[in-house]
């Protein structure tokens, strides 16, 4: 199946919402913020699309810390339909691709510490834990993770 990435637009906030709700139940993300961050200057958007159909997204958002640039994914969602393609790695490496395009070096991101599947795919994308966040999504804990770019 072949897979291309792109820039997200707001056109595509009806299924990007779609995916995020199909992936997250009380905490997926608003439709609002998603439309917010699609426009956010800050913010980097990509869609994977596969044979034409959006099948996930990824944001990431960059910012400032001292001297550097840092960079934080936020999220990344691939449909169920679409999961074990390689969509959700290739949402990753393109983004850093970005990431780097625009400064910067390091970057991170939070997981929930049970959720396997994205941490499997975060250790495959070179990201390595740093530490543990002590009932970061309410009851449960999560985990930062980070990744030095270049
Ligand atoms: C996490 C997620 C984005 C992975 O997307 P994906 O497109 O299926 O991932 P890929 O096909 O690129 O997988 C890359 C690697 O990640 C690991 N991986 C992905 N899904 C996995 C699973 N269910 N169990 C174990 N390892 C998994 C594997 O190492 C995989 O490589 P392999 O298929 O060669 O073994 C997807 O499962 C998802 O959308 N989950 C719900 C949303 C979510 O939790 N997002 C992360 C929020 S922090």
């Amino acid at each position: 199946m072949p897979i291309t990435i792109e820039g997200a637009l707001t056109k595509n906030l009806d299924r990007l919402y779609e995916i995020e709700t199909e992936c997250f139940k009380q905490e997926a993300f608003g439709k609002q913020h998603i439309a917010h961050l699609l426009t956010d200057y800050d913010s980097i958007s990509l869609v994977a699309r596969a044979d034409g159909e959006i099948a996930g997204f990824i944001i990431g958002i960059i910012y400032g810390q001292g001297n550097a640039f840092v960079g934080h994914i936020l999220t990344v969602d691939v449909s169920p339909a679409y999961r074990r393609k390689g969509i959700g790695l290739q949402l990753m490496q393109e983004i850093e691709k970005l990431f780097m395009g625009k400064g910067v070096r390091t970057c991170h991101l939070e997981v929930r510490e049970h959720n396997l599947a994205a941490l499997r795919l975060y250790e495959k994308s070179g990201y390595r834990k740093v530490n543990k966040l002590k009932n970061y999504y309410g009851n449960a804990n999560g985990i930062c993770l980070r990744k030095v770019l270049a």
